[in-house]
């Protein structure tokens, strides 16, 4: 079939995700997939059990658009319990299909044709692709490396009176960073005073390690007053697949996000709402996450110390850097993708997450994996 027409391309760099790729070659080559940020070991059964359940009491219809009232009212609760912070569940919660959803409708009721937005790189891919569908200008500040900090006096001068949006995420996707209450605070300086909202990215809040708090724009009452918070529920429940996620802001700020999301996907999946409500009142179904996931954490970097890979301290998220500077000049991508056809192990190259490609010598490597997966993909990345 072929389409004779012209189309002018909305978003004309945009190629395959770097996910999809990697994961198309794991399948390929047959190599153990460290690529994609998903887990391969199966998921609690009482959730099943909740959302079978509630399919065969018939909650098979369109649910309400802001999300079922259950599901709002237990998220709303739990930042209660976690934040000290009251959202109320009728104007400030929405549940979405997944965090990109919400990503997207964030931007979209956000950004008008002209308006700035600061996006901080490395960063998840979803981001800037809004911002341009918006008619937005994207605005990009590095983390310094070696550490991955904000560079806050780069960020500082990137803001000017077109400035509407600043996108953070912590723990951070793909260095496994995380944002301290320093950096909160500067945060909340330097929008002090402006129009600018936040979007901050929170869908690992559970996945953090070695005791450090997660620091919310939630625990930051100026902050949490000018900011959406996003999760989802495919991380902290180990269920990627099912794409639910939610919105936390003040009511002002949702109303116009809520005319974006009732026409993209009018509302969520409704048995899977009904489950996760239920799911969600026991604290210890989250709880366990942080010693859960650092476990793998330190087992896969246990078994790589002795490799020629250089550690990047991780301290939330499932994922893990490496530094191959010691094996080989080549760039990101043609290394990731010869230590997976050769070794049999497929990691994500960093330079895809920069606008401009950067090349740092780094690869992303998920350990939301088995420990029998983790110990066999430790053992190839040592013969290296
Ligand atoms: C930082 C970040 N934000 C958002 C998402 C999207 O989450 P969801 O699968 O709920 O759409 C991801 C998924 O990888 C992510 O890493």
């Amino acid at each position: 079939m072929n389409f004779n027409g012209t189309i002018k391309s909305r978003l004309p760099k945009a190629g395959t995700s770097i996910f999809a790729v990697m994961s198309g070659l794991a399948n390929e080559v047959g190599a153990i997939n460290l690529s994609q940020g998903f887990p391969d070991f199966p998921i609690s059964m009482d959730l099943v059990n909740l959302v079978n359940g509630y399919m065969h009491k018939g909650f098979n219809q369109y649910a309400p658009m802001p999300g079922v009232p259950a599901l709002r009212e237990a998220i709303a609760q739990k930042a209660l319990d976690t934040f000290g912070l009251q959202y109320d569940p009728a104007s400030e919660i929405t549940v979405t299909a997944g965090a990109t959803e919400a990503i997207y409708c964030v931007i979209t009721a956000m950004i008008h044709p002209g308006d700035e937005a600061i996006v901080i790189e490395p960063a998840y891919d979803s981001y800037a692709p809004a911002v341009l569908l918006s008619g937005g200008v994207v605005r990009y500040s590095s983390l310094q490396i070696p550490s991955y900090t904000i560079n806050w006096p780069e960020v500082r001068s990137l803001i000017n009176n077109r400035t509407k949006l600043i996108l953070i995420n912590t723990p951070h996707n793909p260095t496994g960073s995380v944002l301290t209450a320093a950096d909160l605070v500067e945060l909340e300086h330097v929008t002090h005073g402006t129009n600018i909202v936040v979007l901050s990215d929170e869908v690992y809040e559970h996945l953090i390690f070695d005791g450090i708090r997660h620091e919310s724009v939630c625990y930051y009452p100026e902050l949490a007053a000018r900011s959406f918070v996003i999760g989802s529920f495919g991380k902290t429940f180990h269920t990627t697949g099912w794409k639910t996620g939610f919105i936390m802001a003040p009511a002002v700020l949702m109303a116009e996000v809520r005319k974006v999301h009732q026409f993209v996907v009018f509302a969520s999946n409704t048995p899977i709402q009904y489950a996760v409500a239920d799911y969600i009142k026991n604290k210890d179904n989250y709880l366990h996450l942080p010693s859960f996931y650092q476990q793998k954490r330190d087992l896969f970097a246990g078994l790589i110390k002795e490799s020629k890979f250089r550690i990047i301290p991780s301290y939330g998220t499932y994922f893990q850097l490496l530094d191959y500077s010691a094996i080989s000049d080549e760039n990101e991508m043609d290394f990731a993708v010869r230590i997976t056809k050769e070794y049999g192990v497929a990691s994500v190259p960093v330079s895809p997450f920069y606008h401009d490609k950067q090349d740092n010598k780094v690869l992303r490597f998920c350990f939301a994996k088995t420990e029998e997966t983790l110990v066999k993909a430790a053992e190839i990345l040592c013969s290296i």
